[in-house]
């Protein structure tokens, strides 16, 4: 079977000064470009956070400001970036501010929009925004968006949605976390069942795979899996969160639109 893509997704970035983080993350790019993906997913919580409420302004510059370094060190790719829930600053002094909440992190992201698509090879990819109302939801705006992008979707066209928070996986049933309108969802991708739909998710920064009525989900772990931390007593191994190691998934997209996805530990 002929491999049509081959992608780099990285997720749970949380990019922060201390612990050595940045160096530790170009460590693991050099490593990641040794597989020659051709672009990468980034899937949110790109910096440490900046959703708490006693987080300052500065705070927030300085992590982003770390991120866009580190960016510009992979201008060779792509990156499509979705938003994470510790992404946005909700404690700015007032709406308006121009740092307040999801537009200033789409700016920082250099993404189109809180959701997106594109085309790649025939592959259709579909980048939500999980941030809503009841955490890990879509709104209705997006729910609309997805309907009419699938129904104009040739039969048999794969494609990949990706988000922050999980659609449905096997993690969240110890941890929490999962997307709360998964039977909306499953719903809606059962009436394109004549698509093949893989889904891509971070957040819970452990790894797992599931498979529901011929849709795959993949949850890719976390590249900083304890915030670049040592990790506490439930951690398996250093830096680990539980049994999950940090890392990122190489996932190959072939012609028939079958997809497998390999998550490696960095080590780093
Ligand atoms: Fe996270």
């Amino acid at each position: 079977m002929k491999r049509v893509l081959h992608i780099a997704h990285i997720t749970d970035v949380h990019m922060r000064p201390e612990y050595d983080a940045p160096n530790r993350f170009r460590k693991c790019m050099e490593e990641i470009k040794k597989h020659k993906v051709d672009f990468f997913l980034n899937g949110g919580d790109t910096i440490f956070a900046a959703d708490y409420g006693n987080i300052t302004r500065e705070r927030v510059n300085e992590q982003w400001a770390i991120w866009k370094k580190l960016r510009t060190e992979l201008n060779a790719y792509e990156v499509h970036s979705c938003l994470g829930n510790h992404d946005m600053w909700w404690a700015a002094p007032d709406k308006q501010d121009t740092m307040y909440g999801k537009d200033h992190v789409v700016k920082q992201l250099s993404i189109p929009n809180r959701y997106y698509s594109f085309d790649k090879q025939g592959w259709h990819f579909v980048i939500l925004d999980s941030n809503n109302k009841n955490a890990g939801a879509l709104d209705d705006d997006q729910r609309k968006w997805l309907e009419e992008g699938l129904a104009k979707l040739q039969a048999g066209t794969p494609v990949i949605c990706f988000s922050h928070y999980p659609i449905l996986a096997v993690c969240t049933i110890l941890e929490g976390g999962n997307h709360t309108d998964s039977k909306y969802i499953s719903e809606l991708f059962y009436k394109h069942k004549d698509k093949k739909i893989t889904c891509l998710s971070g957040h819970i920064h452990l790894q797992d795979e599931a498979e529901y009525n011929g849709v795959q989900y993949f949850c890719n772990g976390a590249l900083s899996v304890f915030w670049w931390e040592e990790g506490d007593k439930e951690s398996a191994g250093k830096s680990y969160y539980k049994q999950t190691p940090p890392g990122y998934a190489i996932i190959d997209l072939f012609e028939d639109g079958s997809v497998t996805n390999q998550y490696i530990a960095h080590g780093f």
